[in-house]
């Protein structure tokens, strides 16, 4: 099949692809166990399963060589005083990086290594975020608006959910007197 050179448009203020494959929708549920307030996750969740994030992918081979690019966008909300976020993962393949550009709304990057180093980078309109090789990285949207993202990584990433699933990033984004906070994960290191 012969490959053409394609376009897009990113249009303000949805910032949705005017062409993409997957359209990709995570709600509570996919978040199971990683809200540090328990009680306040399962009370939300009895009021039902409220979406908290979106992804639009352009579908290209999980192949080196191509570049995976899409939008993410993280609605403004929180689970107790826990800001709604992505899963948030490390690659499989752990030497590999990824680009984000945010277009819209307030957020941080929160990203760790295996090594023990972690960081959280603002997300702001206009900034540009390169994330290293080995750091796995989770959007926030401290906001109250939409959090949008473009990213592209490397197509043969591969994403390993599973380490984060099993006792969450190091650090967590609350809201403390109103403003984003960055504090401890109780979770982190007991094991899951
Ligand atoms: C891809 C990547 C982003 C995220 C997206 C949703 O490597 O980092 O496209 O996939 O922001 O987050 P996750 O995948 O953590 O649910
Ligand atoms: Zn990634």
């Amino acid at each position: 099949m012969l490959d053409l050179p394609y376009t897009f448009e990113l249009n303000a203020p949805g910032f949705v692809p005017t062409r993409y494959d997957n359209h990709i929708k995570r709600t509570l549920t996919s978040m199971k166990g990683q809200y540090h307030d328990i009680s306040a996750y399962e009370a939300m969740l009895a009021e039902g399963d409220a979406l908290l994030y979106e992804v639009y992918e352009l579908a290209r081979p999980h192949e080196s060589g191509e570049v995976l690019h899409g939008i993410s966008i993280v609605h403004p909300g929180k689970v107790g005083d826990e800001y709604y976020m992505t899963k948030g993962h490390f690659h499989t393949v752990l030497e590999t990086a990824e680009i984000y550009v945010c277009l819209a709304g307030q957020g941080v990057m929160v990203m760790e290594t295996p090594e023990g180093d972690w960081a959280v980078e603002a997300l702001t309109p206009g900034r540009v975020l390169y994330v290293p090789p080995r750091w796995a990285h989770r959007s926030v949207n401290t906001g109250a608006a939409d959090l949008i993202t473009f990213f592209a990584y490397p197509g043969h990433a591969g994403h390993d959910y599973g380490t984060i699933e099993q006792q969450g990033f190091r650090k967590l984004m609350v809201e403390r007197d109103g403003l984003p906070e960055i504090v401890d994960n109780p979770r982190w290191g007991k094991g899951g």
